[in-house]
């Protein structure tokens, strides 16, 4: 895109959309996706990523995804908003992502629909299916004992679904008094704001990714410094901070984003969020 060429980049560099080429393998994400992939390639069943708000949740999931591209033998499932009502929405939800074509007529019906698809998948075409769900926080109780229900679906040695929950940490507490479910994790991970170094790395890898050769050329030390600071090494944060200062650099015909650009920025936002608190 042009507008970003004048600024010696190819493309947006801090777009906030969860794209895995933007992914930055930091500590605590790469630990996640190994962990993940081992789980998932030795069949363990349930795993539980949380993470704050904007940790990188959703980008993980993708980018685990996009792993597995090229083997055969998996097969995902996604559920991007997993807010149902009730147990029957969930079940006819997953039947449909299932692609189960049976007509099911009571929630048991379902319930053996899906049994019977999974059982099919693994031991007759050798398929290991996995279902991520993102946005765990909005799962209700009952779709969390659905859930329970299908992890109890295994051979002498493995589990028939692969359960990946991505979950801001608010699911924590309703698990805790749900001890059948908990028992039940075999990965329980949290994704760790990031540190000092990683916000840094981070920033550089994506202007890199974005086209630029030298990112040194490109922001200051001093900026990512103070970047830093104000995002608590949250990534959306960071990512968004710097989407804006590459904005205005551009707005500006600037080349370089200066420690002072970040500053006015940040007091922009903050006197933008009092006026509204007061509005
Ligand atoms: N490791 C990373 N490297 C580069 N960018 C990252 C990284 N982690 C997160 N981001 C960026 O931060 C933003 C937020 O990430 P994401 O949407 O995955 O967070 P989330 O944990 O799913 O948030 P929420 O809790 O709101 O659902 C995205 O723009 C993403 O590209
Ligand atoms: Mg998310």
């Amino acid at each position: 895109m042009s507008y970003f060429k004048n600024f010696g980049l190819d493309r947006e560099p801090f777009s906030t959309s969860p794209d895995p080429s933007f992914f930055f393998l930091t500590k605590t994400h790469k630990t996640a996706l190994t962990r993940l992939e081992i789980s998932l390639r030795l069949k363990r069943g349930l795993n539980v990523v949380f993470g704050d708000v904007g940790t990188g949740k959703t980008t993980l999931s993708r980018t685990l995804i996009r792993n597995f591209t090229d083997d055969d033998d998996f097969e995902f499932h996604m559920i991007f908003d997993p807010g149902y009502k009730s147990e029957y929405q969930f079940l006819y939800a997953l039947s449909k992502l299932f692609h189960i074509q049976e007509k099911a007529h009571s929630t048991t019906g379902s319930k053996y629909a899906i049994e019977n698809f999974l059982f099919n998948k693994n031991l007759h075409r050798n398929k290991t299916v996995v279902l991520i769900i993102d946005e765990g926080q909005k799962l209700s109780s009952e779709s969390l004992e659905i859930l329970r229900v299908f992890l109890n679906y295994e051979t002498n040695e493995h589990k028939l679904l692969q359960l990946i929950i991505f979950s801001q940490l608010e699911l924590l507490p309703r698990l805790k008094v749900m001890p059948n479910f908990l028992d039940r994790i075999s990965l329980k991970y949290v994704l760790e704001p990031l540190n000092a170094e990683e916000a840094r790395s981070m920033i550089h890898f994506r202007l890199c990714k974005a086209g630029c050769s030298n990112p040194e050329t490109l922001i200051e030390e001093s900026a990512i410094e103070l970047i830093y600071e104000n995002s608590g090494g949250f990534p959306r944060k960071i990512t968004y901070i710097c989407r804006n200062a590459v904005e205005r650099a551009i707005m500006n015909d600037q080349t370089f984003i200066t420690c002072e650009s970040i500053h006015n920025l940040i007091n922009e936002d903050l006197l933008l969020n009092e006026r509204r608190i007061f509005a």
